[in-house]
């Protein structure tokens, strides 16, 4: 008796392909394999959090598969909701993506890996060339925006003019950001032209109901 894999292969028949969960996932929705594929760890315990996953997921398909234009994506509401804990898992799953060579930015003699950041506003911006020198990024992660804007005078002040230059700067360019601000809170305490910016040309935006409680209290 021969195994049957010799006598696959001696009559030329291909071994079956068995469509993964990914796979399918990625079929269904459209996704890149890669992003229907990462250990995504987002518990949707509220209504209110249900369109967050999706809008990530989205955000990291589009960014590997270079679509045009280049958008944002802006998670709004309460503390303790989830907002870092799944922005940090977009910019480990667009490293990883770009670590397996899924994606590559073109440059006129080839392509280069891609460069990402993610930056505290009141640490990393406090140097004033630091919102020219973010802008050139790929993708930016700018965690929690509204952090500056309670506070009028002083740090508070300096930090939330840089985000708004940042910001002005990172126009067409993939850009994460959260804040316990919603967008007409935006509109009032840091740019008027940014909150106009929020849901353009296709960027997402999630505002998440101040009912939706702390993940520790739910
Ligand atoms: N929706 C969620 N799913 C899973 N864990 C969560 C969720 N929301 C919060 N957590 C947990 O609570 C911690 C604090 O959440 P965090 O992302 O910092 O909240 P936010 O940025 O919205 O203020 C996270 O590190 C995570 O352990
Ligand atoms: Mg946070």
């Amino acid at each position: 008796m021969q195994p049957i894999a010799q006598v696959l292969r001696a009559a030329a028949v291909p071994a079956p392909q068995v469509a993964t969960p990914e796979d399918i996932e990625a079929a269904m929705t459209g996704l890149h394999p890669h992003v229907a594929g990462w250990p995504w760890r987002f518990e949707v315990y509220h209504p209110g959090l249900e369109g967050v996953l999706p809008s990530v997921k989205a955000f990291c398909s589009a960014v590997i598969r270079r679509e045009q234009p280049r958008r944002w994506l802006s998670l709004l509401g309460p503390s303790g909701v989830g907002k870092t804990h799944v922005l940090k898992q977009a910019l480990a799953c667009l490293q990883s993506a770009a670590a397996r060579g899924h994606w590559k930015i073109p440059t006129a003699t080839g392509h280069r890996g891609p460069q990402l950041a993610h930056l505290v506003p009141a640490v990393d911006l406090e140097d004033f060339r630091a919102a020219r020198d973010y802008a050139r990024y790929d993708v930016i992660y700018i965690e929690d925006i509204g952090s500056g804007a309670a506070l009028d005078r002083g740090a508070g002040a300096v930090t939330r003019s840089r985000i708004a230059e940042l910001l002005q700067l990172r126009s067409g360019k993939w850009t994460l950001m959260d804040a316990n601000l919603y967008r007409k809170e935006i509109e009032a305490q840091i740019d008027g032209r940014i909150a106009s910016r929020l849901k353009r040309d296709g960027s997402w935006m999630c505002e998440v109901p101040q009912e939706v409680p702390d993940f520790w209290d739910r």
